[in-house]
């Protein structure tokens, strides 16, 4: 299989980044994760704003992948060498500072950017969606800048090892008493029948899915008010779940080995999924069955 890197595709398994890349030394890097089906992908023009947000945030020079005709092109080479034109997929992209003598401060000017993207095949979760997720709670550890996707994903990845040391899927994180979002996902909660999540401040990553879901969840009449969870609510939720590219909306049903509410999937989280779904697929080209 095939992978993008430095403007050429490489076989993936040959594929070498230097050793003094910025990305290896120091995490200095962003990364997206596009979902694509049928060769399509979803929303990659806000994939695409959030990266270069990030770059521009971070001072690294914007390379030319991330003009959409250019992306677009890489994407489709990928997806075509890996015979990834039909059914689920996701692409990942990863662009960091370059390659310098490792020192802190930012190498000279002019160093290029090393520029790194893959395709894969991706099945969703749809069996765990269908009986719920259980989640855990963990300290939000993190830095003050988690509206950047940067590569830089210890707390996060600490978090969600946590998880799956105690069976669960997913860690969700709090910080000073607020819950702020999983390890690779945003957190919405249901109470008093209203639909609550972090604002999209500096302490969250601003999702893609989170967005479309919060559009669709308004255009369907329910109440949205982003305003965060309390770990204290966390016990009375009528419903809690978890949106990201890779999960869709996600039911958690347990938390900390607690039911949350019945124990089941609750009605808007499946509602809101369904009408996603739909939309996804209608977004990229999928015919639905009558
Ligand atoms: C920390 C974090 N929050 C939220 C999300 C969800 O973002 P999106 O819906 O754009 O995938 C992600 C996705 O990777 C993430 O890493």
């Amino acid at each position: 299989m095939l992978c993008y890197l430095n403007g050429k595709l490489v076989d993936r398994t040959g594929a070498v980044v230097a050793v003094e890349d910025r990305g290896f030394v120091f995490g200095d890097g962003v990364y997206e994760v596009w979902r694509v089906v049928n060769g399509r992908l979803f929303e990659m023009e806000r994939h695409l704003d959030r990266l270069v947000f990030g770059l521009r945030e971070l001072r690294i020079a914007a390379p030319d992948i991330v003009q959409p005709d250019v992306f677009t092109s890489v994407a489709e080479q990928l997806l075509a060498s890996g015979g990834l034109q039909d059914g689920e997929a996701t692409l990942y992209l990863e662009i960091t500072r370059g390659v310098a003598p490792r020192a802190h401060a930012f190498p000279a000017a002019g160093t290029a950017p090393t520029v790194f993207m893959m395709a894969n095949r991706f099945v969703p979760p749809n069996e765990v969606r269908t009986r719920g997720a259980a989640a855990i709670t963990v300290e939000d550890i993190r830095w003050l800048r988690c509206d950047i996707k940067t590569i830089q994903l210890l707390p996060n990845v600490l978090a969600k090892q946590a998880a799956a040391e105690r069976g669960a899927m997913e860690a969700i994180m709090v910080r000073h008493g607020i819950v702020t979002e999983g390890s690779h996902a945003n957190v919405i909660g249901v109470l008093d029948g209203i639909i609550r999540t972090h604002p999209t401040t500096n302490l969250i990553l601003p999702g893609v899915t989170r967005a479309v879901v919060l559009d669709i969840a308004r255009r369907l009449g329910i109440p949205v008010s982003e305003t965060a969870l309390q770990e204290r609510d966390l016990s009375r939720l009528e419903e809690l779940f978890i949106v990201g590219t890779t999960g869709d909306v996600m039911p958690i049903v347990r938390l900390n080995d607690q039911p949350v509410a019945s124990g089941r999937p609750g009605p808007i989280a499946r509602q809101l999924y369904s009408e996603f779904r739909a939309h996804m697929d209608a977004c990229c080209g999928v015919a639905r069955v009558a």
